[in-house]
């Protein structure tokens, strides 16, 4: 890539390309690598002159803004699009940044809005690259990250539960940046499993939507034993974290067995050194597949009070299955949002300390949702991040007594005559 930024300029309007054109020849850093009509030329073009950035309208005839940008996505992923619309409706902006766009201009912008807009696409884009791993398998190395894939892997690495009994508590968003901070600031091998097999997000948080690559493919595999090819669909992400999706239909979770989740957690450790899942609230025999399987189960609350009883009460279930305290990690998300409820009043409720925070930041969190790059990664710097960081160094340190105990053969109650 070089220093500048080459611009194709997509709109079926002569005269909008006429004037983008202009606006950018006022920019010393920019130069327009060519323009289109429609969205099957600028697939075409971009194909032909690789450009650094797309600047894509949405409503054209042909093949409109957001169809191309998905094209872009998969044929020329190093072209990142800003799309332009005079709509700035929710639906076109998630759609577009589920379609691969990188930034969303409503019409009129402003030349500065344009200019700036086109800088930080770049940069970030940039800054990505720098990150690809050079040999994405077997070693997702983040850019100069001292990796641990030399390890003879003798010893399994480490299952952690993203849990909650309750729904939209924040576990996708823990999941996803813990995975984030573990592979490329702590240079662990990191693999991050979307369990939540119904409805799963991180394939959204991430940016990932390849086709003919998720759990749903892997089963028939997974069920008859033969597990050499788990690695063939797991995704290699930029920032180093190793991911492996959820089916892309809800119908296919009910064929997921306890023994397949057994199986593919058991390959999965053998050959990572992390293996973070994201898990429902849900308590089926899979889940608690899952549940049983992990060294660490971070149990995540909100300052709610349903989210409180439901803790309450699964930390009693918890004792029931026999998962001594250490292998739960209670982890307050949005610990400082002011609702009336304190952790001190939160640990005096469900008699035990909380041993992580995480703080609420809506800005960062759910920007960085919109847009496909963990607040990790694009917001490194915010308090939420650095609670991030402090928690993947907790999860990352020694394997829990505990834990090693369950691996060496304690026998472990059973709660509802699981497979
Ligand atoms: N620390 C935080 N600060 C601000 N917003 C947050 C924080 N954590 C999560 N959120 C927001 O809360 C919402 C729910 O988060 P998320 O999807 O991660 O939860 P979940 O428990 O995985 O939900 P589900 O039950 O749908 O799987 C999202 O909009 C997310 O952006
Ligand atoms: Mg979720």
């Amino acid at each position: 890539m070089s220093d500048q930024i080459r611009v194709l300029i997509v709109d079926d309007i002569a005269e909008t390309r006429e004037h983008l054109a202009k606006l950018l020849s006022f920019e010393p850093d920019m130069s327009v690598a060519g323009t289109a009509a429609s969205g099957r030329e600028a697939v075409e073009l971009s194909k032909k002159l690789r450009p650094d950035v797309v600047l894509m309208d949405i409503n054209m005839p042909d093949m409109d803004g957001i169809t191309a940008a998905e094209h872009l996505a998969a044929e020329v992923p190093s072209a990142a699009v800003v799309m332009m619309s005079v709509q700035g409706e929710a639906d076109y902006l998630r759609r577009s940044m589920l379609a691969g766009a990188r930034e969303f201009l409503v019409k009129p912008f402003s030349s500065d809005e344009l200019s700036s807009s086109i800088r930080q696409v770049f940069a970030r884009e940039r800054e990505k690259q720098a990150r690809t791993p050079i040999t994405p398998i077997p070693g997702p190395a983040a850019a100069g990250q001292p990796r641990s894939e030399e390890r003879t892997q003798t010893e399994p690495g480490r299952v952690v539960a993203v849990f909650g009994p309750k729904g939209g508590i924040g576990r996708t968003t823990l999941a996803v940046n813990v995975a984030v901070a573990a592979a490329s600031e702590l240079g662990m091998r990191t693999c991050l499993v979307d369990a939540s097999f119904q409805f799963g997000d991180v394939g959204v948080l991430l940016n990932l939507n390849p086709k003919n690559k998720s759990i749903a493919d892997v089963l028939p595999d997974l069920e008859s034993g033969e597990i050499e090819g788990l690695d063939n669909f797991v995704i290699n992400h930029s920032s180093g974290v190793r991911v492996l999706l959820a089916p892309p239909s809800p119908e296919v979770a009910e064929l997921i067995t306890p023994t397949a989740i057994k199986r593919m957690l058991e390959a999965l450790r053998a050959t990572h050194d992390l293996v973070i899942v994201d898990c429902t609230p849900s308590f089926n025999d899979v889940g608690l597949a899952i549940l049983d399987m992990a060294d660490t189960l971070l149990t995540m609350l909100t300052l709610e009070i349903t989210s409180i009883k439901n803790v309450r009460i699964f930390l009693s279930l918890a004792e029931q299955l026999g998962y001594g305290p250490e292998k739960i990690r209670l982890v307050l998300n949005r610990a400082d949002s002011s609702l009336g409820i304190r952790v001190a009043d939160v640990e005096h409720s469900i008699g035990r300390r909380v041993d992580h925070t995480i703080v609420s930041d809506g800005r960062s969190v759910v920007y960085a949702l919109n847009r496909g790059v963990p607040f990790f990664l694009s917001n490194r710097e915010a308090q939420v991040s650095q609670d991030v960081l402090r928690l993947a160094q907790a999860v990352a340190g020694p394997r829990t007594a505990d834990a090693d105990g369950a691996k060496k053969g304690a026998v472990k109650k059973s709660l509802f005559g699981r497979r």
